[in-house]
């Protein structure tokens, strides 16, 4: 078989790039290891930048979006039990955030892409790639039992934190910066109405927690747990207990409890390996960056990758310059390090670092009593939540 683009993973970063390039007139096949039910169930999060959803409106997906998606714009931050308002739109020259859950965007992706005949090979085992040093790079995989063969142009590895394809690119010619949080997430969701119609971040002396939503009957609550907690000690009464307390009296006073039906625990970490390409391999989203929830940074930095890329790949194929696949790497990091020091800040004044003195806590009041108050400390968080433009 041949492609010009093979993309490994369907995720956000490998659909979105698959309709990118379908849409450029690109050819592309996109393999990927488990099937269309189990990418689409996970449960990630669901606050779309505005480049996200004009993109989504730019590929035609987002029928769907403008009915469901709520759009905010304003999110409201929570210490001390004092809660104040950031009106992002006001601050950003009108830009906002729209909440819909990445469960939603797949979906539309998925059913897009059936329709579009954008090829995607699921129940793709033991992809490895080949020769991407050479000009002729190729991916080889086990479908039903039966080994094949993939010959293509570039090879874009889409295939997340766990893939394979970051580790095609030989150590010499990489470097892997990293910060590991010690602490995580753990989250569920529950067909209740959220507390409020707008996120509340909070930083309380047990730890942070966030009252965000999926839809006006469905709720995600997330509290700070410890790494090594376990989900059987966290039954649905202790979580509200523990959220409510989080989010302080106001935050909480309207607060409808329910059962959960996802309960979850993350691990939290900062992540960037450089360069995002080698040889004919490029790598965007997860595969190539992570970043700590705190923001919802993780799917709009995929989508901005592949958004650079797509451009790259429609300048070599319709205009014959290879220019923006040169530059690719170095312009897809200039804006993942932002998004990672956004979220790397965000995290660092929102949680209860454990085994830090009393000093760091008088820290982070300080600078949540400042962003309270200033006017261009909450441009500075208002500009970097609805999402830093691609330079
Ligand atoms: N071969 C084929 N496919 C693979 C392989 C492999 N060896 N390894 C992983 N995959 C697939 C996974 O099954 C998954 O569907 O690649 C996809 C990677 O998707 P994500 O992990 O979601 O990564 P990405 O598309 O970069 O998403 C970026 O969305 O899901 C969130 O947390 C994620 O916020 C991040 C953003
Ligand atoms: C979510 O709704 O899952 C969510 C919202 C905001 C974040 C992180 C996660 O910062």
């Amino acid at each position: 078989m041949r492609t010009q683009i093979a993309i490994i993973g369907a995720g956000p970063a490998g659909l979105f790039l698959g309709h990118l390039l379908h849409k450029a007139g690109i050819e592309v096949t996109i393999l990927e290891r488990k099937d269309r039910a189990y990418v689409e169930g996970r449960v990630r999060a669901g606050v779309l930048e505005q480049g996200t959803t004009n993109l989504m409106k730019q590929l035609g997906v987002d029928a769907r979006l403008k009915k469901e998606g709520l759009v905010h714009t304003s999110t409201n931050l929570a210490y001390d039990g004092e809660i104040f308002r950031i009106n992002m739109a006001e601050l950003t020259g009108g830009s906002t955030v729209t909440v819909y859950g990445q469960q939603e965007v797949m979906r539309d992706l998925f059913d897009a892409a059936a329709e579009r005949g954008i090829k995607i090979i699921f129940d793709a085992g033991d992809v490895t790639l080949h020769e991407i040093e050479s000009d002729h790079p190729f991916v080889t995989y086990k479908k039903d039992e039966s080994e094949e063969r993939l010959d293509c142009d570039y090879i874009v590895g889409c295939d997340g934190y766990h893939g394979v394809s970051r580790g095609a690119i030989p150590a010499s010619a990489y470097t892997a910066f990293e910060r590991v949080y010690p602490f995580g997430w753990l989250g569920i969701l529950a067909d209740v109405p959220p507390v409020n119609h707008e996120l509340i971040y909070a930083n309380h002396a047990n730890g942070f927690a966030l009252a965000s939503m999926r839809s006006p009957t469905r709720s995600r609550y997330y509290i700070q747990c410890s790494v090594d907690e376990k989900i059987e000690d966290w039954p649905d009464e202790r979580f509200w207990d523990e959220v409510c307390l989080r989010l302080g009296p106001e935050g909480s006073h309207n607060l409808v409890r329910g059962p959960s039906f996802e309960k979850t625990i993350a691990p939290l970490r900062s992540f960037v390996g450089e360069p995002m390409r080698f040889g004919r391999l490029f790598l965007a989203g997860d595969a190539a960056h992570i970043v700590p929830p705190t923001g919802a940074k993780g799917l709009n930095l995929a989508v901005s990758d592949v958004t650079i890329l797509g451009e790259a790949f429609a300048e070599f194929y319709n205009l014959g310059s290879p220019k923006g696949l040169e530059g690719y790497s170095a312009r897809a990091l200039k804006r993942v390090w932002k998004a990672e020091r956004f979220s790397w800040w965000f995290t660092s004044i929102m949680h209860r670092f454990p085994n830090t003195e009393a000093f760091d806590r008088k820290m982070q009041i300080a600078e949540l009593s400042y962003l309270k108050t200033s006017r261009a400390a909450q441009t500075t968080l208002a500009e970097n939540y609805v999402g830093l433009p691609i330079e």
